[in-house]
């Protein structure tokens, strides 16, 4: 087996992935989704032209790359219906290099509207997509997978019996009408499933027989992860290297020669609600929202914006096993006199230098900042080490004696080029 690269986001997501995993993808032969399904938004500018993958793997933009969407994913046939056709008419060919799970699970019309419901009463800002409920029905056991639609009968059964269910819930909790058709879902499900059905199969297979190098694209960020993350305001799958193994159906083990990078933004940023202890809300918030064009690439909500959070940095770093990490949008700081960092919190007289369970704790939690002196230089679309000025290097420098791990990489503008290697160039890339 050739070179095993896993990328994650290391903050609340957002980080800039989708530029990193195009970057780096054109070095692999596979790019490998597999958790997480069109809440992402994986933005890529190639050739001046603006890409935006909600559910297809960024690799699948490079013409010799296999893309795959692993079992651990939720498949909206809808969204991926849309994406292939804005490809093809875009030139790029897929054909023979797009597998999809048949383990996968999809997500039906009832779990966007029940995603809408939940948010109605006590939401966390989700991005509507269905996602928390397709989860809910494959933990629950109701989900149906892409192999159902192999039989026709089984299907029918799973979608007027959950049709059944959400109906009720609609109706007598939430006091809403129900208007989803059970024959026009199974005609039009069934529908897009002839079209793709040649790229359904075994992935894990897929993946074990293969003897290519492969890149592992994570979606969403660590900070989100169901179970590590800020939970309950998290997305419903594991976004942090947890969800590789369940995500890809491949042991640990097939994962202990891999090569484990965390993509975190210079600063910090969050959608949706949920707790975020150095976000800014005043004038320098807005600065950070301006200059790096904050704004949500799914649902184009403005991001809540702060300073960067080593702590939750450390956390993401230890829990993940990264080997280093890529700092992309460096150059929304240029302006900046002074930038701070936060280096623990303070609760109740206490100093916490670990990341905290506690919801009500990270609510009530305040930063502890040290204040780095700012560089008032441009580095956008910096490509050499020498070009950057010594403040920012101090900047990196300080970021990695904190979380232990090294910088990498930096990221310097949204295009393809604008990039700096650090190190360890030639473990991950043949760029
Ligand atoms: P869901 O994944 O749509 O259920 O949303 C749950 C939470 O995760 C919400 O706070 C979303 O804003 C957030 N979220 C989901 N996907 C992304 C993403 O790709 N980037 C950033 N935040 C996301």
């Amino acid at each position: 087996m050739d070179r095993k690269l896993v990328i994650l986001g290391a903050q609340w997501g957002d980080e800039g992935k989708g530029k990193i995993v195009d970057l780096l993808s054109e070095g692999y032969d596979v790019t490998v989704r597999y958790q997480g399904g069109s809440n992402a938004g994986h933005t890529v500018i190639v050739n001046g032209e603006k890409f935006i993958l909600h559910l297809l793997p960024t690799g699948i933009l490079h013409p010799h790359v296999v893309g795959v969407i692993a079992q651990g994913m939720v498949v909206d046939l809808e969204v991926l219906d849309r994406e292939l056709e804005n490809l093809k008419s875009k030139g790029i060919d897929y054909e023979g290099r797009l597998l999809i799970s048949d383990r996968a699970h999809l997500v039906m019309p009832y779990h966007k509207l029940l995603d809408k419901l939940f948010e109605r009463k006590g939401g966390i800002g989700t991005t509507l997509r269905g996602i928390g409920p397709a989860y809910m029905f494959k933990f629950g056991r109701k989900g149906i997978r892409l192999s159902d639609l192999d039989d026709e009968g089984r299907f029918r059964a799973l979608l007027e019996e959950n049709t059944a269910f959400v109906k009720d819930l609609c109706e007598k909790v939430f006091c809403e009408r129900y208007d989803l058709d059970v024959e026009e879902t199974l005609e039009r499900t069934l529908r897009l499933y002839e079209k793709y059905k040649a790229l359904v199969t075994d992935v894990s297979q897929y993946l074990l027989r293969s003897s290519g190098s492969i890149l592992f694209e994570g979606a969403q960020g660590t900070m989100l992860d169901v179970d590590m993350g800020t939970y309950p305001y998290v997305t419903s799958s594991n976004s942090s290297a947890l969800g590789l193994s369940n995500g890809t159906g491949l042991s640990p083990k097939f994962f202990s020669d891999a090569y484990l990078l965390g993509v975190a933004k210079a600063y910090t940023t969050r959608v949706g609600g949920g707790p975020f202890p150095t976000e800014l809300k005043g004038e320098e918030g807005n600065k950070l929202r301006d200059l790096g064009g904050e704004y949500g690439s799914t649902t184009g909500r403005p991001r809540r914006c702060g300073w960067l959070d080593l702590v939750a940095l450390r956390y993401a770093v230890q829990i993940n096993s990264f080997d280093g990490l890529i700092i992309t949008k460096l150059d929304v700081l240029d302006s900046f006199e002074e930038i701070k960092v936060c280096v623990a919190y303070e609760h109740g007289g206490e100093r916490i230098e670990h990341f905290p369970a506690s919801l009500k704790i990270l609510q009530e939690v305040r930063p502890v900042y040290r204040t780095l002196r700012g560089w008032l230089r441009s580095t956008k679309g910096i490509k050499e080490i020498k070009d950057l000025p010594p403040e920012a290097k101090d900047y990196i420098r300080f970021i990695e004696d904190f979380v232990g791990v090294p910088v990498i990489m930096l990221s310097t503008g949204p295009k393809r080029e604008e990039f700096v290697w650090l190190r360890d160039r030639i473990k991950v890339s043949s760029l």
